[in-house]
C-alpha cells in the first residue's frame, strides 16, 4: 500500500462516524478526505475529491440508499464503495451487491474487518491505475469583498479558453456584486434567475440560460434584480454545478465572499479552490480565518485542494511574500501584479484583460500565466491524452449538440 488512499465517510451519528474514522485513519497510509452527515452533502463531496473509498450508512429506506449507490457507482465505477449497516439479510446484501458496494462493515464496529477490507481494495486499485476522466472547477473566493475574485475568475476562465481550447463555463454566483456579466462587456437577458425559476433544474433550463461570450466561453451570470436569486438553495447551486460539471470541460467559479451553505456546497463540488489575498494584514487575516475553516472542513487534507493567490503584489511591499506564507502556511501559487490603471479600465470598458490572445498589460500577463498554471496549455483537446486530461471531444459542450 504505497500511495495515499482517499476515504470519504458518509455517517449521520456523530459518535459512530468518529469510531469508524478512527479505526480507518489508524491503518496505514488512509487518508480521509472528508466526512458528513448528509448523504446527499457526502455524495457531492466524494464527486469532486474522487476518494478511493466512500463510507455510506446503510439508512432506511434502503431501497433510496442502494438507488443511489448504483447512480454514484454508474458515474464512478473505480470508487469502491463500502456500507456501514447492522446484519443484513441476504436479500438486501444480493441487492447491496448489484448496486456495486464492494464491502459490508457490519455493527458494532470490528477495526480488524475494517483493516482487511481496506486492504483488499488498496491491493486492487495498485493492480489497476485507471485514470478516468477528471474534469475541473476551479473557485475563487475570498471573505472579504474587493480583494479581485471576479477578476481573477474572469480572467482565468477567459484564459484557459485561449490557452487550451476546452469547454469553458463561468458561474456568477456573487449575488452581492454579480459583475461577471459586466465585467465581459456582457448585458444578457439571461441569468441564473431564469434557472432557480424553472420548476426543475435540468440541463435545458441550464442551457437557455447561458450567454456566449465570443472568447467561447459560456456565462451563467447573475440577474439585474437581486430578488430574482432571493431563496438560493444549496441544493440549486449543486444542481447547477454538477450539470455543468458533466458538460464543461472546465467551470469556474466567482463565489459570494461569505462562508455559508450555499459555499459550501460549491466548494464540496470544487476540484481546486483559489483563495484570494492581498498584502495588506487585513487581507491576510482574513485569508487566515477561511484557511481554519477549510482545515475544519478537511479541504486542506487533499494536497493543492486549496491555492493562494496573491493579488495587487507590488515590488515594494511593507508585507513580503514570505511574511504571507508563513502565515497563513500556504505557498503562494501564483500572484497577480497591482496594476490599478490597466485593472480598472479593463473592468469599466466590459474589455477584460485576457478577453483576447495576448492579455492586457503585466497584471494580464499574470493572469494568463495563472491559468497556463492552473491548465497547461498541452492539456488542449489537440493533445495526446494524459492520465488526467478529459478524452477529446469535438464541437460544444454535450448539451449543445442535440438529437
Ligand atoms: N491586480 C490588480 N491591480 C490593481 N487593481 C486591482 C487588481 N485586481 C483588482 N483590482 C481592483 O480591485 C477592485 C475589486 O476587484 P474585483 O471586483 O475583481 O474584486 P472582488 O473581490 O470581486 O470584489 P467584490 O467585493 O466587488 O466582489 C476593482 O476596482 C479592481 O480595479
Ligand atoms: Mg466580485
Amino acid at each position: 500500500m504505497a500511495t495515499p488512499i482517499p476515504i470519504v465517510l458518509v455517517h449521520r451519528n456523530d459518535l459512530e462516524r468518529t469510531a469508524l474514522k478512527a479505526a480507518l485513519e489508524a491503518l496505514p497510509h488512509v487518508q480521509i478526505a472528508g466526512e458528513r452527515s448528509e448523504l446527499r452533502a457526502g455524495l457531492a463531496l466524494a464527486h469532486q475529491t474522487r476518494p478511493t473509498i466512500l463510507v455510506l450508512e446503510l439508512t432506511v429506506p434502503v431501497e433510496d440508499t442502494l438507488g443511489t449507490v448504483a447512480q454514484y457507482k454508474m458515474d464512478h465505477p473505480d470508487v469502491a464503495i463500502f456500507l456501514y449497516s447492522d446484519l443484513l439479510d441476504p436479500d438486501t446484501l444480493l441487492r447491496a451487491m448489484r448496486a456495486g458496494v464492494s464491502e459490508v462493515l457490519r455493527r458494532p464496529l470490528d477495526r480488524g474487518a475494517v483493516g482487511q477490507a481496506v486492504e483488499r481494495v488498496a491491493a486492487l486499485s495498485a493492480r489497476s491505475k485507471g485514470g478516468g476522466v477528471v474534469r475541473h472547477v476551479f473557485t475563487v473566493f475570498a471573505s472579504k469583498g474587493g480583494q479581485g475574485v471576479s477578476t481573477i475568475a474572469t480572467n482565468i476562465a477567459l484564459g484557459i479558453r485561449h490557452g487550451t481550447r476546452r469547454e469553458v463555463a463561468l458561474v456568477d454566483y456573487d449575488y452581492q456584486s454579480g459583475d461577471v456579466a459586466f465585467m465581459l462587456g456582457l448585458n444578457p437577458r439571461r441569468s441564473l434567475g431564469d434557472v432557480i425559476a424553472a420548476p426543475r433544474i435540468e440541463s435545458t433550463t441550464l442551457q437557455d440560460a447561458l450567454v456566449k461570450h465570443e472568447s467561447g466561453v459560456f456565462v451563467l451570470a447573475q440577474p439585474e434584480q437581486l430578488d430574482r436569486v432571493e431563496g438560493l438553495t444549496a441544493n440549486q447551486v449543486g444542481s447547477v454545478l454538477e450539470i455543468l460539471g458533466s458538460t464543461f470541460d472546465v467551470v469556474v467559479v466567482d463565489a459570494p465572499h461569505v462562508i455559508n451553505e450555499i459555499t459550501l456546497e460549491v466548494f464540496d463540488r470544487s476540484s481546486t479552490i483559489l483563495l484570494a489575498v492581498e498584502p495588506s494584514v487585513p487581507s491576510v487575516r482574513a485569508a487566515r480565518r477561511s484557511l481554519e475553516i477549510f482545515q475544519k472542513l478537511n479541504y486542506l487534507t487533499i494536497p493543492d485542494r486549496v491555492r493562494l493567490v496573491l493579488n495587487r503584489r507590488m515590488d515594494r511591499e511593507a508585507i513580503t511574500v514570505a511574511q504571507i506564507e508563513d502565515t497563513l502556511g500556504l505557498p503562494v501559487f501564483a500572484s497577480v501584479t497591482n496594476d490599478y490603471a490597466v485593472v480598472s479600465q479593463a473592468i469599466n470598458m466590459g474589455k477584460p484583460l485576457c478577453g483576447a490572445a495576448v492579455p492586457e498589460g503585466r497584471a494580464g500577463r499574470d493572469l494568463a500565466e495563472l491559468a497556463r498554471l492552473l491548465l497547461p496549455t498541452g492539456e488542449s483537446d489537440q493533445s495526446a491524452p494524459t492520465e488526467e486530461a478529459p478524452p477529446r471531444r469535438s464541437g460544444g459542450p454535450r448539451f449543445f449538440r442535440r438529437g
